[in-house]
């Protein structure tokens, strides 16, 4: 896993989704109840930017056709069988950084 430092990012408390870019992916970071997350910027079922969604409960909500997926998981609600990606996040002294599994980690990780 490689750790991409989030550029021009200030770090606040608070509720906040900010779609980013690291590793070459466009991820959103959302900041909820006191917890940092990182999850994929693009919703699965129609492409939407979830970064114009909203969170409730520790949920995304897609703001096309209101689909959620957990923040910690990525896991769609009922009924939806469907994911987004989340990634690790990190608070260092610097600034925040994304863990993004590199191809060579998903390779070694389809032999386990
Ligand atoms: S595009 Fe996100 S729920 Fe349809």
């Amino acid at each position: 896993m490689k750790w991409y430092k989030v550029l021009g990012l200030v770090y606040m408390e608070g509720t906040f989704i900010k779609k980013v870019k690291v590793g070459g992916k466009s991820i959103c970071l959302v900041g909820f109840e006191g917890k940092l997350y990182a999850v994929s910027a693009k919703c699965p079922h129609a492409g939407a930017d979830l970064s114009e969604g909203l969170c409730v409960r520790k949920l995304i909500v897609c703001p096309y056709h209101r689909y959620t997926y957990n923040l910690e998981t990525g896991k769609g609600g009922e009924g939806q069988n469907d994911f987004i990606e989340t990634y690790p996040v990190e608070v260092r002294d610097d600034g925040v950084y994304v863990g993004v599994n590199t191809l060579w980690d998903k390779l070694k990780s389809g032999f386990k």
